[in-house]
């Protein structure tokens, strides 16, 4: 271990990448019997992208990635550590972040995959920072990468107009000015995992015709109860990152949750008491990406220019297991 350069550990670049393939609710209403109209009023999504059938999940991340370079002005060469946050990895093993690695040339880096479902870009986040913080690594490329069409029951209504496929990534780099990432919190209840899960296909219920005829292996959610759950959740990290480090949701210039449901973020807006307008929202043209909401959602703010030096930013997130995170940075401009 290297000691630790002093200072803040920052994102100095984002990237993203949106499969081409656009589904609209339009479409979804010849495969299952839903509406436009339902899908629009209850989640507030208008459409989502789709991978390619030979598009997998490291293919997007690295192409989120290498933009993400790309914009910091750093080397692949450079990065020293990749985590991927994704629940949809390439394989069981090896992990979906080697072969990011292997796809943007870092051969330097070291790489591992982190499961927290929705909750993963800001788990991953907290992981890079603490390595960062002390010493483990000093470029760090962090990512959010799912391709959910994999495992979305196209036949469930329930679910299956909720989600898209995507990729985000940072690039993390500690400067000597600034703030940069100020803090996380996090949190997780398996005694809720029932309510949101891919059941099959892991060691509980291995793959077998059996439950490939129960449909096992698609996503399941009881999205009322989850939706309930989330509010709070999300609410209550927001304060307690904000109180941890004695600042005030007056002081947040932007917040970014992920991207689940429009009702999900209206009701976080008003219950921490932020206009709706410092919201960074993008569940519209992109649906629910899991651990690839925040950063695509990031990378397009800050892309369109609204992000500016010294923002305060919260970014709030939560999903299966239930876990859920906040959080709080300021943002940092150039070198
Ligand atoms: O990303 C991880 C975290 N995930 C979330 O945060 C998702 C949280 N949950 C949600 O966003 C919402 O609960 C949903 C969007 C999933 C569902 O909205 P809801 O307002 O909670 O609807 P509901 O599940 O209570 O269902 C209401 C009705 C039901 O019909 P009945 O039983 O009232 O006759 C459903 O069968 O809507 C029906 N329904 C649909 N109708 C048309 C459910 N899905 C559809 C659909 N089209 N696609």
């Amino acid at each position: 271990m290297t000691p630790a350069t002093p200072g803040a550990v920052c994102i100095v670049g984002t990237g993203a990448y949106l499969p081409a393939r656009v589904l609209t609710n339009a479409e979804l209403e010849k495969m299952v019997e839903t509406s436009d109209e339902w899908i629009a009023s209850r989640t507030g999504i208008r459409q989502r992208h789709i991978a390619a059938a030979d598009e997998a999940t490291s293919d997007m991340s690295a192409i989120a990635a290498q933009r993400a370079l790309d914009a910091a002005g750093v080397e692949a060469m450079e990065v020293d550590l990749i985590v991927v946050a994704t629940v949809t990895p390439d394989m069981p093993f090896p992990s979906t972040a080697c072969f990011v690695q292997k796809k943007i040339g870092a051969r330097k880096a070291f790489c591992f995959d982190i499961e927290a479902a929705c909750s993963g870009f800001v788990y991953a986040l907290d992981v890079g920072y603490r390595f960062l913080a002390t010493g483990g690594a000093k470029t760090a490329l962090i990512i959010g990468g799912e391709k959910l069409s994999s495992v979305t029951d196209w036949q469930d209504r329930t679910t299956c107009v909720l989600f898209g496929d995507g990729a985000g990534a940072v690039v993390l780099q500690t400067r000597k000015t600034g703030r940069g990432i100020i803090g996380t919190v996090a949190g997780s209840d398996g005694t809720l995992a029932n309510l949101l899960q891919i059941p099959g296909g892991g060691s509980r219920h291995p793959s077998s015709a059996e439950t490939i005829d129960k449909r096992l292996h698609f996503l399941k959610m009881q999205g009322n109860e989850v939706f309930k759950h989330a509010v709070r959740c999300m609410c209550d990290a927001a304060q307690q990152v904000l109180d941890r480090h004695g600042l005030k949701v007056e002081d947040v210039k932007w917040v970014i949750p992920h991207q689940a449901n429009l009702r999900i973020i209206q009701a976080i807006a008003q219950r921490l008491g932020v206009g709706i307008e410092r919201f960074c929202v993008n569940l519209d043209q992109v649906g629910n990406m899991s651990s690839a909401s925040i950063p695509v959602a990031l990378d397009e703010a800050v892309r369109a220019g609204r992000i500016q030096h010294g923002d305060l930013m919260l970014f709030v997130a939560f999903g299966g297991g239930f876990t859920w995170g906040a959080t709080l940075l300021e943002w940092h401009h150039g070198k």
